[in-house]
C-alpha cells in the first residue's frame, strides 16, 4: 500500500525526526576526515528544504560505516554537519551523541525550520539491535517521524523500525520522505509494467549476491545480459573452462536453474562471448587485511569460450561489447546492477565504461527509461561522467537488492499507510 509521504505533513513549530543515510564515503587527509562523494547529502535535501520550509524543526539522525557500538573518531558525521550547511545554504548544529539530555536541550531550543544533525547513532549498539529503549530514546522529543533513508530501509534498526513505531503507537504520522518516494518509485512500480523490450544487465562478482535479482526479474524481463565475474559461474555451469577467473563452484546449480527458466520463459539470456584475460600474480604490496596484493600481466583478448589455464577474465571483450550496445540500443527500459568487470582497474573499465554510454545514448536518442540499481554501477556512471544523463540512480546498495528482489523493507513498512480516501 501506499505510504504517508512528507507532502502530506502538517509540520509548523514540530520536532521532525528525519532518518537520514548520510553513510558517504571518507578519506583522512592531513589529519582530517573529508567527504568524497556527498550524493547522498544532496539527495536528501529537497526533502529536508521542503520540511524547514514548512516550519518543522528538523532532528536528522544516521549512521555512518559499522563502529559497532563505539565510539570512533574516524566515523563520527560532524564533518558531514559542514557539508550539509553548505548545500542547504542555513546553519546545522551538531550534537555529539544521538540520545540524552545534550539532544533533548538542542531539540528545545529549535525555532521553525531549523535544523539540527545527531552523532552516529552506531555508536550505540542497541541502534543495530534495534532495542525498544534505546528507540523510545530517540524518538522522544518527535512529534513526526520522516524516513529519507532509502539506502538503509533493509536494516529493522532502532532508527530505520523501532524509533518510527514508537512515534506512531503515540499517534504520530510516520511518512516517507522525497528520495525515499523516488526510490520506492523508480526500483518499484516503474518496473512493474516497464514499457517493452524491457532489458535487465546484471554484473558482479557473484551469482550468490544478484541470484534472487535474476530469479524475480526473469519475469518481467524480455532480455537479461550477464557481465562481471559472475559470467562464468554460469559459463561452469554450461561446462566451459574458467581457468583462475573468479567463480562460485557451490552455486553452479543455480545458475544452471536460471538458464533454464530463461528458457523456459523465453528470455533472452545473453552471456559474454570474449573476454578482457590476464594472468594474476601476486605481487610484494600488502593490502590493509596483510594479504599480498595481486597484479596482472599478458592483458588479452580471448574469444574461446574456454578460459586459458592461467588466466582470469576480467572484463567483458570488444564482441561482447558490441553486442551487448546493440541490444541496449533496441530497449525501452533498462534496469542496470554491477560492473561488467575489475573497472576499479583501468584496464578494466572498458567494459563497464562501454555499457554506460550505451546506457547513456539510449536514454537520450530514444528516450528509453534507465534505472541504475545502485552500488558500483553508480560509481561507474559517475567515473565516466555520465551519471545525469540516466533516468535514475538509486543511492541504495544492499538496500536496492533486496528491494529488486521483492523483499518488504523494515524501514518502509514501519511507515504510515496512505488512507484509501486521501488523493
Ligand atoms: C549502505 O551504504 O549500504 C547503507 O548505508 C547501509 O549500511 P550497512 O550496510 O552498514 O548497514
Ligand atoms: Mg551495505
Amino acid at each position: 500500500m501506499a505510504k504517508l509521504t512528507v507532502k502530506d505533513l502538517e509540520v509548523r513549530d514540530r520536532c521532525v525526526f528525519v532518518r537520514v543515510d548520510f553513510n558517504v564515503p571518507l578519506e583522512e587527509k592531513d589529519g582530517q576526515m573529508v567527504i568524497t562523494d556527498a550524493t547522498r547529502i544532496q539527495e536528501t535535501l529537497p526533502t529536508l528544504k521542503l520540511l524547514s520550509e514548512r516550519g518543522g524543526k528538523l532532528i536528522l539522525a544516521s549512521h555512518l560505516g559499522r563502529p559497532k557500538g563505539k565510539r570512533e573518531p574516524s566515523m563520527s558525521l560532524r564533518p558531514v554537519a559542514g557539508r550539509l550547511q553548505e548545500l542547504l545554504g542555513r546553519p546545522v548544529k551538531f550534537v555529539d551523541d544521538c540520545i540524552g539530555d545534550e539532544v533533548e536541550q538542542a531539540a528545545k531550543a529549535m525555532k521553525a525550520g531549523d535544523v539540527l544533525l545527531l552523532e552516529n547513532l552506531r555508536f550505540h549498539k542497541e541502534e543495530e539491535a534495534n532495542d525498544p529503549a534505546f528507540a523510545e530514546k530517540l524518538a522522544k522529543p518527535a512529534a513526526v517521524y520522516v524516513n529519507d533513508a532509502f539506502g538503509s530501509a533493509h536494516r529493522a534498526h532502532a532508527s530505520t523500525e523501532g524509533a518510527a513505531r514508537m512515534v506512531a503507537k503515540r499517534g504520530g504520522p510516520c511518512a516517507a520522505g522525497l528520495l525515499m518516494e523516488r526510490e520506492l518509485k523508480f526500483l518499484g512500480q516503474e518496473l512493474e509494467n516497464p514499457a517493452r523490450p524491457f532489458l535487465v544487465i546484471l554484473g558482479g562478482a557473484k551469482v550468490s549476491d544478484k541470484i534472487q535479482v535474476i530469479d524475480r526479474l526473469l519475469d518481467q524481463a524480455d532480455t537479461v545480459l550477464i557481465g562481471g565475474a559472475m559470467a562464468y559461474t554460469f559459463r561452469l555451469a554450461q561446462g566451459f573452462k574458467t581457468g583462475k577467473s573468479l567463480v562460485e563452484a557451490d552455486k553452479v546449480e543455480v545458475a544452471k536453474a536460471a538458464l533454464a527458466k530463461a528458457a523456459r520463459r523465453n528470455v533472452r539470456f545473453l552471456l559474454p562471448v570474449d573476454d578482457l584475460v590476464a594472468v594474476p600474480f601476486k605481487t610484494a604490496k600488502l593490502d590493509k587485511k596483510g594479504k599480498p596484493v595481486i597484479d596482472y600481466r599478458d592483458l588479452r583478448v580471448n574469444t574461446d569460450l574456454n578460459c586459458p589455464d592461467d588466466a582470469a577474465g576480467l572484463d567483458i571483450g570488444p564482441a561482447t561489447l558490441k553486442t551487448y550496445s546493440e541490444v541496449v540500443a533496441k530497449a525501452r527500459t533498462i534496469l542496470w546492477n554491477g560492473p561488467m568487470g575489475l573497472f576499479e582497474d583501468k584496464r578494466f573499465a572498458q567494459g563497464t565504461q562501454g555499457v554506460a554510454r550505451a546506457v547513456a545514448e539510449a536514454t537520450r536518442k530514444n528516450g528509453a527509461k534507465s534505472i541504475i540499481g545502485g552500488g558500483d554501477s553508480v560509481k561507474a556512471l559517475n567515473q565516466a561522467r555520465l551519471g545525469d544523463q540516466v533516468t535514475f540512480m538509486s543511492t541504495g546498495g544492499g538496500a536496492s537488492l533486496e528491494f529488486l528482489e521483492g523483499r518488504v523493507l523494515p524501514g518502509v513498512a514501519a511507515l504510515t499507510d496512505q488512507s484509501p480516501n486521501s488523493p
